[in-house]
């Protein structure tokens, strides 16, 4: 199933609450909310408290995505902020096996990620026990950035070795998706679509999340 999750980092900070909401009634599946540390990229947002806030003002899932050196000394805090799922990097600093226990043990659902110089092979020894790998198609750190075409070859095999062992985890996707790439990360077998500057550039919120949802649509295997 499809599911449009469009990212934070793009709205009007000066009204994130407002622009939850409207996200939130314009069709989305989850909301996107990344998180840097500026040690593990090369930039900062916001933490736990940030998304506390927001919980107040909408129901929608939270799809958390961390991009920071130490997700495991910071999970607690971002379930009790609200994270419905938390995304972390295999590339980080925890222990990758321990992380995702202490996300399961709390009831929250787990993600792994890998950048772009990552083989999408480093989450084959995870995918028994996570809801869904997102394969990020920009280098992390800022929005706006254009799409990696040849991260679409990680997706197939990834979605492949999936099937081959029977099950249907989340793929996500991350980083310059729009209109066109959406049709080719779709086509290539993911089906969680991260959009920031693509949905909040747009004049119709509403317009942009439906136009790439009946994209990736068609486009699905
Ligand atoms: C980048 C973030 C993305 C970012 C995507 O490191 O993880 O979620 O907001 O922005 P766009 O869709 O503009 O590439
Ligand atoms: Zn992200």
């Amino acid at each position: 199933m499809i599911k449009i999750s469009p990212s934070m980092l793009s709205c009007d900070f000066s009204k994130i609450g407002e622009e939850a909401k409207k996200i939130a009634n314009s069709g989305a599946d989850m909301l996107h909310l990344d998180v840097m540390d500026g040690h593990f990229v090369p930039n900062i947002t916001f933490g736990a408290p940030v998304i506390k806030s927001i919980r107040k003002v909408t129901d929608i899932v939270f799809d958390v995505h961390l991009m920071i050196s130490e997700p495991l000394k910071y999970i607690e805090d971002f379930i009790r902020a609200g994270a419905d799922i938390i995304t972390f990097h295999v590339e980080s600093d925890s222990d990758v096996k321990e992380t995702i226990e202490k996300i399961k043990s709390l009831s929250c659902k787990v993600g792994l990620s890998v950048k772009p110089g990552t083989p999408i092979e480093k989450v084959f020894p995870y995918l028994d026990d996570i809801d869904m790998v997102l394969v990020m198609t920009v280098e992390p750190g800022f929005g706006g950035q254009s799409f990696m075409g040849d991260m679409c070859e990680k997706i197939v095999t990834l979605r492949k070795k999936l099937d081959e062992m029977g099950k249907t985890t989340d793929i996500q996707v991350d980083g310059g998706i729009n209109e066109e790439t959406v049709c080719l990360v779709a086509k290539a077998g993911a089906n969680v679509i991260v959009a920031g500057s693509s949905v909040f550039n747009s004049d119709s919120y509403e317009k942009a999340i439906s136009s790439l949802r009946s994209n990736a649509e068609i486009n699905a295997l």
